[in-house]
């Protein structure tokens, strides 16, 4: 039976599509940004799959080129009509989809201001080995008038010198073309002075790499019995979890309904998981560079932006893949062929025993984790995104961040403070990658309580006479505000998700502990134009009261935006978050300093977060794992 939380499918999205049509003020200038499910209400969920669930609704948000002006449409599919369509404020500006990525490409090659800019800095008269990354345009006071109401983007440009030559090692930096989005022309192309292209090509390709090591010996992982995990459509079954995967053009690689059957009980842990924001802003402040500070969810749309995964090289083993069901800004089908991996793998020892006095009997178990995953490109960057389910209980999510630099010209002997070399005259910035992920717990149900907790050391005092006592202070949250933290190393600050009602059997309220991994703080002035429009990054943790339209950390619209209209206005009503519904938001930032070996391609850094039960279980839920499987022969002495 469908679960009510399952992404649209593609028949689903273009039925959608043919209402948005029908609808009265339709006009070709309307492009479909996105199209995506429009989740039951949470008592449904819950009472599913006992009361079956007939609704299934869609949010599209429409953008009418014409009048510059964004709407939201609430679609019911089960009756195939339209509820409801609501005007989006003026000025808001919905995600750049990616016919548009391709569209102002093309009008930025076609502009004739363009080529004489080009022509007169450079003396290129070709166009066609030019390549052209949209970046979103940001919002500046800077700015002046004739950019206010306008759908802009500042593109970055780059020079291949063949068609399939790296074109990032020679970034255009003295030029920045002005697009509008909604007349798909060329506003203005700023000019910043001339900088030589960079002399040395760098290529990553197998073919133009240089000569390839060798003595890498063929490494195969195979399940000849096929994988552990079942798969019903998107809902997902393997070792006591259960979960439904989600996918929608905005957040990408979504999970809900997380739950694991615990001695014949199915035990919730957290409603729903995305990814809600990012916002990457670099740290150089001369024009060529400081209006780079891309949000990516909100502008990019990480869904939009997944990759069609490989067998073998994305992904390595027994692989099961998901389709993402998507359509155009014309509402044209898209489908994205793999777009999320599912497998398992095995990591290292879960657990290791050896009792001197039965040396023969050495226990250990090995670990096996479930991995979900997607992959998305925005322009230069990738991002790669990583659920990790254990058994032992433990849930971790990890990003991986990968693909080119943003790179820029230096010219020979110039000194620049705010990044690093990375070959001659080219440059990359400092920047930062911050990330915000909603995770909407539901430990054992709905009424939960966030605590933080600190780590304190004893008064020192009769009591306390080897001075060495520790304590864990857990401070619960009451309200919003008191909620919002930073991480604290002198205290080894964690937090503590728990269901005051459910107790276990020693007497504490059952609980997830929410373990931060690497993190960072902005170093921009909080009047940075980015931070007034990403007040995320301000905390690290917030904690809010579930509500049904508060998803997005930056607001819904933060492209061009003036101002946040997410987490940091939610807040200031101070809710009370105790033993209810709470939504923890986790901002994490990752300090990008450049060096030479992030280039051409960066090694994939990792960053993420780790989800711990603490008295969820009774023991080590993982006491029951089997001695190692293997084909033929168990494994020597276990
Ligand atoms: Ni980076």
């Amino acid at each position: 039976m469908n679960h009510p939380l399952e992404p649209l499918t593609q028949s689903e999205v273009q039925q959608a599509v043919e209402l948005l049509r029908a609808l009265p003020d339709w006009t070709p200038a309307i492009r479909i940004i996105s199209v995506t499910l429009k989740e039951p209400p949470k008592t449904a969920v819950e009472a599913w799959p006992a009361v079956p669930v007939a609704e299934r609704r869609a949010t599209a948000v429409l953008m009418n080129n014409a009048l510059n002006r964004a709407s939201t449409v609430l679609l019911d599919l089960a009756a195939n009509r339209i509820i409801q369509v609501q005007l989006a404020p003026e000025g808001a500006q919905p995600t750049l989809s990616t016919d548009e990525q391709i569209e102002c490409e093309q009008a930025v090659l076609a502009s004739e201001d363009f080529r004489a800019a080009l022509e007169r800095q450079y003396g290129i008269t070709d166009t066609s080995l030019v390549m052209v990354d949209i970046w979103s345009a940001g919002h500046y006071d800077q700015d002046d008038d004739r950019d206010t109401g306008q759908r802009l983007t500042r593109p970055l440009c780059f020079l291949r010198l063949d068609p399939t030559d790296n074109g990032y090692a020679r970034p255009i930096e003295g030029i920045r073309p002005v697009v509008d989005l909604n007349t798909m022309k060329v506003v203005r192309i700023e000019e910043y002075g001339k900088w030589p292209l960079p002399p040395e090509s760098c290529n990553y390709s197998p073919d133009r790499a240089g000569p390839l090591r060798t003595g890498i010996k063929p490494l195969l992982i195979t399940q000849p019995e096929g994988p552990s995990f079942t798969l019903d459509d998107h809902q997902l079954t393997w070792q006591n979890w259960k979960f439904v995967i989600g996918f929608n053009a905005r957040e990408g690689l979504t999970l809900h309904h997380i739950r694991y059957t615990d001695s014949g009980r199915d035990r919730g842990i957290l409603y729903r998981a995305s990814l809600t924001e990012m916002v990457v802003p670099y740290g150089d402040p001369r024009p060529t560079q400081a209006r780079k500070n891309a949000f990516d969810v909100g502008e990019y749309g990480m869904g939009m932006c997944a990759n069609g995964l490989q067998l073998g090289c994305d992904c390595l083993g027994d692989i099961t893949y998901l389709d993402a069901d998507l359509c155009d800004s014309r509402g044209r089908t898209l489908t994205i062929p793999n777009a999320i991996c599912i497998h398992e793998e095995d990591y290292g020892i879960l657990w290791k025993h050896t009792d001197r006095r039965l040396p023969d009997n050495p226990q250990v178990r090995r670990s096996r984790r479930l991995v979900v995953s997607s992959i998305s490109t925005v322009e230069n960057y990738e991002y790669g995104f990583y659920w990790y389910f254990y058994q032992d209980g433990n849930i971790e999510f990890q990003l991986k961040l990968t693909g080119v630099l943003s790179l820029g010209a230096a010219r020979p002997g110039e000194q620049l403070p705010h990044g690093a070399m990375v070959a001659p005259q080219l440059y990359a910035p400092n920047h930062q990658h911050f990330f915000n992920m909603r995770l909407d717990f539901d430990i054992d149900g709905q009424g939960n309580t966030v605590s933080q907790v600190d780590l304190v050391g004893d008064p020192i005092d009769d009591e306390n006479p080897f001075e060495n006592a520790f304590r864990a202070k857990a401070t619960p949250l009451r309200t919003e505000k008191q909620a919002c933290a930073n991480l604290k190393l002198e205290t080894a600050r964690t937090w503590k998700i728990s269901n005051p009602s459910h107790l276990n059997r020693l007497g504490e309220a059952v609980a997830y502990k929410f373990i931060p991994g690497d993190n960072s703080v902005p170093f921009a002035s909080p009047n940075a134009w980015w931070r007034k429009r990403a007040r995320f990054v301000d905390h690290h943790v917030w904690v809010t009261p579930y509500a049904e339209n508060e998803n997005f950390a930056a607001g819904d619209f933060p492209n061009q935006s003036l101002a946040d209209h997410g987490l940091s206005t939610w807040v200031e009503a101070d809710r009370p978050i105790e033993d209810t519904d709470v939504v923890l938001w986790y901002t994490f930032g990752h300090t990008h300093i450049p060096r030479p070996e992030d280039y051409p391609v960066m090694p994939a850094n990792y960053i993420g977060f780790l989800l711990k039960p603490i008295g969820f279980f009774d023991r080590n839920p993982a006491n029951d794992l089997p001695p190692q499987i293997t084909i033929g022969k168990s494994c020597e002495h276990c």
